[in-house]
């Protein structure tokens, strides 16, 4: 967006307009605010899975620490009246750099969810990456968007047809691209949801993209004929309301469902083929024969592994560690980034997931070699305080500080972000 009232000034006035008015922000404007609002507002459950990380929480440390170690130089008397915060990505110009990303079971942040927050999305122009797990079928997200960007998510199953399918989908419901997400072939070792014993795909929650497809569904149903998996007999209060939370969540009537044996099925299937632990290079190299779209891969953190997904053609690459949720102990993305910007020396797109917080985060980001970056559980905690109204504002309230960062600093586009402009703290 180029205009004279930037981003940055606009969301300060609409602030300071309401204050005169005695009305103060929906969501806090710093993230330490937001996130302690937000988890007096989440359950405990819902609080475990957003905010948990893996092991000891050292990942989800480093990815913060790492931002601290690069300080931003500003320059002075720089014409940065007009700025522009915009981007191509993928044939697509972009209002500014960021994405969501794709945030599993985010009903647990709030009702309506995913649909809401892709229509916050849409109303800023940001594109938002459907999660594969998520709570509403695409499809849903997609037609609260209009023609506003989003991608697809995609986990890579056990099931090939599957694969296929939610391609095919991705496709059909205008996505313009797809994330392959490599890291989470099996989930970390996350206490905070361990120690509460909570998943919440075994509650039927997250697992919208799959009760929607048909060639899932054609498994579940082999399955049930196949008298697997073999019912659980045990039963608790605890039993009784996953068995709830399931038939709800599933589609069609909820009277029917509960004499169905396919809401529970589909929960078991879901956790035996959602993700494929032996995924390789070949796999990914097969992905050009399923789909037209561009691919990114994400969960890259080695310089090899970017410089091999390079030369097998793939379109872009999402530097992540999953928000510090897979690996305890594991290098920070922006790290990584810094050994990977160089590496693959601008053949594709690279763009930075995991500990954004704030637009001077993201003016570092792009400073060290990224094209872009998405912002994670941030939404997540604006969805649940304030829905989807929420969900824009704390996005709002990022690119605001993203234009003001970038303008003080003496730049007036983002192309003009380099390395110069930072220096080690
Ligand atoms: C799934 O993607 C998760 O991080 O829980």
């Amino acid at each position: 967006m180029t205009t004279e009232e930037s981003a940055g000034r606009q969301r300060q006035n609409v602030i300071y307009r309401d204050g005169v008015f005695g009305r103060r922000p929906k969501v806090p404007t710093d993230f330490e605010s937001l996130e302690r609002a937000a988890k007096k507002k989440m359950s405990a459950a819902a609080w475990a899975y957003v905010h948990g990380g893996a092991g000891s929480g050292r990942t989800v440390q480093a990815n913060r620490d790492a931002f601290d170690r690069w300080q931003i130089v500003p320059r002075v008397l720089r014409d940065v009246s007009k700025r522009d915060l915009g981007v191509e990505l993928f044939g697509k110009r972009l209002p500014s750099p960021l994405l969501l990303a794709p945030v599993g079971a985010a009903e647990l942040a709030g009702p309506g969810a995913d649909v809401a927050i892709a229509s916050a999305a849409a109303e800023l122009g940001v594109p938002y990456i459907f999660s594969n797990q998520g709570s509403a079928p695409m499809e849903e997200s997609a037609a609260a968007m209009g023609d506003s960007p989003r991608w697809f998510q995609l986990y890579w199953s056990t099931e090939d047809d599957l694969v296929d399918s939610l391609l095919e989908r991705a496709e059909n419901m205008g996505a313009d691209a797809v994330v392959v997400t490599l890291d989470t072939t099996m989930l970390g070792w996350r206490p905070e949801d361990l120690n509460l014993g909570s998943l919440p795909f075994a509650q039927g929650k997250g697992i919208a993209q799959y009760t929607s497809d048909p060639v899932f569904m054609r498994i579940v149903r082999e399955r049930i004929a196949a008298a697997l998996p073999k019912p659980d007999t045990e039963v608790t209060l605890g039993a009784v309301r996953a068995l709830i939370s399931m038939t709800s969540r599933f589609p069609g009537r909820f009277l029917d469902n509960l004499r169905s044996p396919e809401p529970r099925a589909a929960v078991e299937t879901f956790l035996d083929i959602y993700s494929r632990p032996s995924l390789g290079w070949a796999d990914l190299e097969s992905v050009r024969e399923r789909t037209s779209l561009p691919v990114l891969l994400k969960g890259v953190l080695h310089p090899d592994d970017a410089r091999r997904a390079v030369d097998i053609g793939m379109n872009g690459i999402v530097v992540s560690n999953h928000g510090g949720r897979q690996v305890d102990g594991g290098v920070s993305s922006l790290d990584a980034l810094n050994d990977i910007a160089p590496a693959v020396k601008g053949a594709v797109p690279i763009v930075l997931d995991s500990g954004i917080r704030g637009g001077a985060d993201v003016f570092k980001a792009l400073a060290l070699g990224a094209d872009a970056v998405t912002l994670g559980r941030p939404h997540l905690y604006g969805l649940a305080l304030a829905g989807g109204e929420g969900v824009r504002d704390v996005t709002a309230n990022v690119i605001a500080e993203f234009d003001l960062t970038m303008g003080l600093s003496g730049l007036a586009s983002v192309a003009e972000i380099t390395r110069d402009a930072l220096r080690r703290a």
